[in-house]
């Protein structure tokens, strides 16, 4: 089948009661893990590319490869999904090649480290709705910040004093018309989250409990959601890594999250570290390989293998064939009826 919309994936996930992974990918092998997880537990599913992930690939690959997918993985509805816009025309760029959801993240300004204004975050996302859903794609915004720097993206600030308002939700779902809102939750990108195992205090879920009582039909997005296992840690370390104890937001918060309008999960790093640590593992222990697929191979395998724990517990196992994707042109319809 071909890409489908991102709205049309939540919408069913809200009907089941479930959350759908959100995995950013930026070659062949990780588009591969996830769509081989995708099948073994017959999952809908959201792959997402960052504007560094874009770069990467030279946004042509990416999008062949994206193709390739759905005709290789027919039977799973997969929507292609731009992280993190900083700006209309990222988005708009996003659109014309084939995504079927774009984010507008206008909590930052357009270089992708200042927060915003929330008049400016109203406006360049009404923007983007206005484009997007024109032809069926879905948005997903953003209000409050996430803290940290991930590859030079993401706000250098205390991610406590971001958190996303409640009321503040209600007028910017109002005004924009997206489709999916993330909300700052304490949480951060990358590996280094919180120092120790962490508590309602720092990963603020009742905050979550509030905005989907305020706004209970918008699909609320986790991002920042890897729970960087210690196992991960662990294999990384034991052959030559140097990754400091780091704590990520555990699997058990996100299933409360998912109890609570929260639709899309985005997990980046958990596959990193998971494909680092495979790949490491064989440089150690056979120093004479030097055939790329002799590494490539099992990085992809522990990818998949983080995938598909993720996909079980988010609840999207077995719903792939649940329902008849609609096509993007029924999907901008949709919107304009
Ligand atoms: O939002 C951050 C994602 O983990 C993507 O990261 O910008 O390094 O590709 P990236
Ligand atoms: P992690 O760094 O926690 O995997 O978060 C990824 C993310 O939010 C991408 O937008
Ligand atoms: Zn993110």
């Amino acid at each position: 089948m071909p890409m489908v919309s991102m709205r049309q994936l939540l919408d069913e996930a809200a009907k089941g009661g479930y959350g759908v992974g959100a995995f950013n990918v930026n070659n062949m092998e990780q588009i591969q893990a996830i769509m081989e997880a995708a099948r073994e537990t017959k999952s809908p599913v959201i792959i997402q590319a960052s504007r560094g992930a874009r770069s990467y690939t030279n946004d042509r690959f990416l999008y062949h490869l994206m193709v390739a997918a759905t005709e290789v993985y027919p039977e799973i509805p997969v929507a292609l999904h731009q992280d993190h816009g900083n700006s209309p025309e990222t988005c708009k760029s996003a659109i014309e090649m084939g995504f079927t959801s774009v984010m507008m993240d206008g909590s930052l300004m357009a270089d992708g480290k200042t927060p915003s204004s929330f008049e400016y975050n109203v406006q360049v996302t009404k923007e983007v709705v206005e484009l997007a859903h024109a032809r069926g794609v879905t948005v997903e915004g953003e209000l409050g910040c996430l803290g940290g720097i991930e590859d030079g993206h993401g706000a250098d600030v205390d991610a406590l004093a971001h958190l996303t308002d409640p009321d503040q939700a209600v007028e910017f779902v109002e005004r924009t018309g997206i489709d999916a809102l993330a909300v700052a939750i304490g949480t951060s990108h990358g590996a280094y989250k919180f120092s120790k195992k962490p508590t309602g205090e720092v990963l603020v879920m009742k905050r979550i409990e509030e905005i989907h009582k305020n706004l209970p039909t918008t699909h609320l997005v986790m991002h920042g959601s890897s729970s960087v296992p210690q196992e991960l840690q662990d294999i990384i370390n034991q052959y030559g890594g140097k990754m400091k104890p780091t704590f990520g937001v555990p699997v058990e918060e996100i299933q409360k999250g998912i109890q609570h309008g929260v639709r899309k999960i985005n997990v980046d790093t958990d596959n990193r570290m998971a494909m680092t640590g495979a790949i490491r593992k064989v440089f150690i222990e056979k120093p004479e390989a030097f055939d790329p697929r002799d590494y490539l191979k099992p990085a992809r395998e522990a990818m998949k293998k983080v995938v598909v724990a993720r996909m079980i517990a988010f609840g999207q196992a077995g719903h792939a064939g649940d329902y008849q994707p609609m096509t993007m042109a029924e999907m901008a319809a949709k919107y304009k009826a």
